[in-house]
């Protein structure tokens, strides 16, 4: 057949991949055609609007660069993002939930002693707070020489990686120590905006949605025999953690930012008003991950014909 109408070419287009050898592949593509196809259909989609899609996708990829993920962003925003979060990491009871990993991730982060200063090269002053904790694995079992790669924005709400000349900047990598604790200092975190000069905010406009995300420290927390985690702190209280404008608070992740009394604050060597922060990082095995790889294999009898 050459002549297709709407309830024949999904079909055609999806018959198409018949000489695909890669199944995942092939149920990627099958799905997302049949997925794409019924999106039209459904909303009856009109050829202005689909060009206006296309432009916007358009302005999407020109905004991405080295520093800028528009893509990440949007995905966000849609909510994408933490589907795909709960879909591949269903929490071992007692770890760490996961949540999104946003696009201000910078590998090569500075490290930093037990105790360092991640304010060090700061260009803004915040509220300088103690955090420590222990990372253990679900068992309580506290792991020695996890490392914690940190990061968390400005009191402006921007992100040291948004200014390509900066060095970094409350950002770092620390390692817990004999008995799984770590410890190091930084600033509280501010709610902030996610970047806004982009198609992404002209969308978020026409949406009618904030674009603020509530207060957080992010936390890439890994160690070998273990599955890394990625993930936020965020500081109970906030006002924006009912409407996080990416969807990514889990309650399990909310902590209280404590106020330091003088003299703990002194024995810290901190400032007077200084905060605390004490959060524990719970890791599952390796092994977990790999049964639930395992598990994730096509089947023969799954491959789409
Ligand atoms: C972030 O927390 O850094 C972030 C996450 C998603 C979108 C924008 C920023
Ligand atoms: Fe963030």
């Amino acid at each position: 057949m050459r002549q297709f109408t709407e309830e024949t070419l999904t079909e055609a287009v999806v018959a198409r991949l018949g000489n695909v050898e890669n199944a995942r592949f092939k149920q990627l593509m099958t799905g997302l055609i049949r997925h794409l196809h019924a999106f039209a259909q459904e909303v009856r989609l009109t050829e202005e609007e689909w060009f206006e899609g296309i432009k916007f996708l358009t302005a999407v990829g020109q905004k991405c660069d080295e520093k800028r993920q528009e893509f990440i962003l949007l995905s966000d925003v849609l909510g994408l993002s933490m589907m795909t979060v709960a879909i591949n990491h269903e929490t071992a009871p007692g770890a760490t939930e996961a949540t999104v990993l946003g696009p201000f991730f910078a590998h090569g982060a500075p490290e930093f002693e037990y105790g360092g200063d991640l304010t060090e090269n700061a260009t803004l002053k915040g509220e300088p707070t103690w955090c420590t904790g222990r990372v253990m694995s679900v068992a309580g079992e506290p792991i020695a020489n996890a490392t914690l790669d940190i990061w968390q924005a400005k009191a402006d709400g921007v992100y040291d990686v948004q200014d390509p000349n900066a060095p970094f900047e409350l950002r770092g990598r620390v390692r817990t120590d004999a008995g799984g604790r770590y410890g190091f200092k930084t600033y509280r975190p501010a709610f902030y905006s996610i970047p806004v000069d982009g198609p992404v905010g002209v969308l978020m406009e026409a949406m009618k949605r904030h674009p603020m995300r509530p207060a957080h420290m992010h936390a890439i927390v890994s160690a070998p025999g273990y599955q890394p985690v990625i993930t936020h702190v965020f500081v109970h209280g906030d006002p924006y953690l009912e409407s996080d404008a990416v969807f990514a608070v889990k309650d399990s992740l909310i902590a209280k930012w404590e106020k330091l009394d003088a003299a703990r604050a002194r024995a810290l060597g901190m400032p007077p008003a200084s905060y605390q922060l004490e959060f524990d990082f719970r890791l599952s095995p390796e092994e977990a991950g790999e049964a639930k790889k395992a598990r994730r294999q096509i089947a023969p009898s799954d491959a789409v014909a």
